[in-house]
């Protein structure tokens, strides 16, 4: 059963104008629950474009683009912020942390945007960290952090809204070998438990540690190599 689908996705970027650029072309592809995908491509290849479709950051010029009940492809401007907050949990290079914030007003800031009742804000972002081992970072500024520390508060906050599927664009971008590694250990860990996710990245070995990899070349699908 498939739980994110596209069909048919391109997306041209200032279309109608003399910058028009093409990023993606009639991409289809499905994605399982509980997989691990890999989305590899050249620079300029069409892997951030086709992350911010799957997160409703981007609505596509063509195409269809269903995520578990919901066709967010002709969601309304509101609708697609809805279906950020409460279906996507995004990673980034840079984490995406206010520095300045403790740990727990990071994690628990997703819970401040939703219109649903959200119970207990410190006891859904304690059981989120002590999964990924950083409950005792709590009340700690991440400021003071490692960028493995970082990069974990942030997975705990991809998390906190139990997402339909985690959208990570290089999130070992800003992080050295051993803790580009650990991070890919926890997204298998995360997946083994259930949760989807979608990691673009430039590494070769990490994506092999994928269960699938989606290969784009110019904003198309290639066949496995
Ligand atoms: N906001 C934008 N406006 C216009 N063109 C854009 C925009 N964002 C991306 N593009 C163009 O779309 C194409 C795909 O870009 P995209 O960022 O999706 O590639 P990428 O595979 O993520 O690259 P990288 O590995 O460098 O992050 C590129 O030609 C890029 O210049
Ligand atoms: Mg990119």
């Amino acid at each position: 059963m498939s739980l994110l689908t596209l069909n048919y996705i391109t997306m041209v970027y200032n279309q109608g104008k003399p910058n028009a650029v093409k990023a993606l072309s009639d991409v289809s592809l499905t994605i399982g629950a509980g997989e691990m995908v890999a989305v590899v491509g050249a620079s300029g290849s069409g892997k951030s474009t086709l992350l911010h479709i799957l997160g409703g950051l981007l609505r596509p010029t063509s195409g269809t683009y269903i995520a578990g009940d919901q066709t967010v492809s002709a969601h309304s401007p509101g609708q697609m912020a809805r279906f950020r907050n409460e279906k996507i949990g995004f990673v980034l290079q840079d984490f995406g942390l206010l520095e300045e914030r403790t740990v727990l007003e990071n994690v628990s800031l997703p819970m401040l945007f939703s219109p649903k009742p959200m119970g207990n804000y410190a006891d859904a972002v304690k059981s989120k960290l002590t999964l990924l081992d950083m409950e005792p970072y709590l009340n700690k500024r991440v400021s003071q952090l490692s960028g493995g520390q970082k990069q974990r508060v942030a997975v705990a906050r991809a998390l906190i809204m139990d997402p339909l599927v985690i959208l990570a664009d290089e999130p070992t971008g800003a992080l050295d070998s051993a803790n580009a590694i650990q991070l890919f250990e926890l997204f298998r860990s995360l997946c083994n438990d259930g949760h989807t996710l979608v990691v673009a990245t430039h590494d070769m070995d990490l994506a092999a540690q994928c269960d699938r990899v989606i290969r784009l070349a110019d904003g198309r699908v290639s066949p496995a190599a």
